[in-house]
């Protein structure tokens, strides 16, 4: 599934702000809710090697990876490996967002470009 994650309802545009850099901590997944309703839900992901930002759609059926509670379910930790919380796809967070198991194998999570700007994560407006 290709995405365009700009035009998903609520998407926060370019230089929106996204949290202080501080907030993150490595090896644990962050959510951020953008939009009317909260629609647009952003999840980040940081490790020593860098950040990652990616839609909160699993693409297997383009719903929110979370437990209905809000949890993410972590798979391996030391493999930043993310598990959609529905039929058990398993992502790899630092590397593109690919699913390396479960019934969308091959496919990968929508990428959302961040910038760091002055200690603050925001929504790079450098990538078209
Ligand atoms: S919705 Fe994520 S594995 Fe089915």
């Amino acid at each position: 599934m290709d995405v365009d994650w700009k035009k998903e309802e609520g998407a926060p545009s370019p230089g929106t702000p996204v949290c202080d850099l501080s907030d993150l901590v490595p090896g644990r997944l962050s959510k951020f809710d953008f939009g009317t309703d909260k629609v647009f839900s952003l999840i980040v992901y940081r490790t020593d090697d860098g950040i990652f930002g990616y839609v909160n759609r699993c693409p297997h059926h383009w719903i929110a990876m979370n437990r209905e509670n809000g949890e993410f379910i972590m798979w391996d930790e030391d493999e930043h490996e993310l598990m959609c919380a529905h039929h058990t796809a398993v992502f790899r967070l630092a590397h593109g967002g690919e699913c390396i198991d479960g019934p969308c194998k091959g496919s990968n999570l929508t990428s959302v470009p961040l910038a760091e700007i002055n200690g603050q994560l925001v929504i790079d407006d450098s990538v078209n």
